[in-house]
């Protein structure tokens, strides 16, 4: 009979716990239906975040500006192998992971809009997707968000929106509205909001954030102030290249922030209530 040693045991005993561990993927997104909030800039931020810290992240492109590419300065030839081609042809979605710069944080472009996989195949998708090996997998949204919602917080299990100060009411509404949609509906879970964009501090006060983690039923993980430096992430005028801000901004507030939301999804989240995501999305979309 198979006979362990002590040591032996408590090896194999490590690599059962290890495997267990390693595919317990979290499924997030930071969405919300309202553009311009910091969607991209802050999937693609807290992603280095994780990863800096030894977890494997995957980010999965769903805007065909590719904003998280452009971030992340990821360059692809016309060869390169997409999402979309991955989907359409039933490639090993592997073929489309590309690494990035930061250790454990992978990009997958898509060389179309999320939403325009409801007519490629959203069922061939969301397993492409959930059958990936990560600690986190991150899909960024385009705007507006029509029927890439469905895809987003239907295959992910969490959600968290994003509201800024400019435009707050719309971004009030625009919460309740995915809050809805994704809680009941497509049971992804919200697991906090996010205040961006913050200019005035006095009137975003302990108050006012209560009252806001009363209405939308969610604790704010985080309060982001405006900075001019960050705003610059997607470049500027001229020459100026998109850059990456938790890596060359390191020790800013911004960076923090970004710790900050990577700490709050490394704990243990509630227990997701998609088991078989294909078969939920299938039956939503029938
Ligand atoms: N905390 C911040 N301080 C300053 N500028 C910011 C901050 N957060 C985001 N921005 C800027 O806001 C703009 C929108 O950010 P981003 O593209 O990430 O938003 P989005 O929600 O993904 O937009 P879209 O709906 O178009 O996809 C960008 O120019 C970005 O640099
Ligand atoms: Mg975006």
């Amino acid at each position: 009979m198979f006979n362990l040693s002590v040591n032996n045991r408590s090896r194999f005993k490590t690599i059962i716990t290890y495997n267990l561990l390693a595919y317990k993927m979290k499924t997030i997104t930071f969405t919300v239906s309202k553009g311009g909030v910091g969607k991209s800039l802050i999937t693609a931020n807290v992603g280095a975040a994780l990863a800096e810290n030894g977890n494997k992240v995957i980010l999965v492109e769903g805007d065909p500006n590719h904003p998280l590419q452009l971030i992340l300065n990821v360059e692809l030839t016309p060869k390169d192998v997409m999402l979309d081609e991955v989907v359409k042809r039933d490639l090993k979605t592997e073929k489309a992971v590309y690494p990035t710069n930061i250790n454990n944080l992978s990009l997958i472009p898509s060389g179309a809009s999320l939403q325009s996989y409801f007519d490629i195949d959203p069922m061939k998708f969301a397993k492409k997707i959930t059958n990936l090996e990560a600690d986190f997998v991150f899909i960024d949204t385009p705007f507006p968000l029509g029927k890439a919602a469905f895809l987003s917080l239907g295959i992910c299990e969490y959600f968290v929106p994003i509201l800024t100060e400019d435009e707050f009411v719309l971004c009030v509404e625009s919460a309740i509205d995915t809050i809805r949609l994704g809680k009941y509906y497509l049971k992804c879970i919200p697991i906090g909001f996010i205040l961006n964009r913050i200019k005035t501090d006095e009137k975003f006060n302990q108050n006012f954030v209560k009252d806001l983690e009363d209405l939308l039923e969610i604790q704010c993980i985080t309060k982001i102030e405006e900075d001019p430096k960050i705003s610059k992430s997607y470049g500027g005028a001229g020459t100026e290249k998109a850059f990456l801000a938790y890596q060359r901004l390191r020790q800013s507030e911004f960076a923090k922030k970004m710790d900050e939301i990577a700490n709050h999804l490394l704990r243990e989240l509630p227990k997701p209530e998609k088991k078989d995501v294909a078969k939920f999305l299938q039956e939503i979309i029938k």
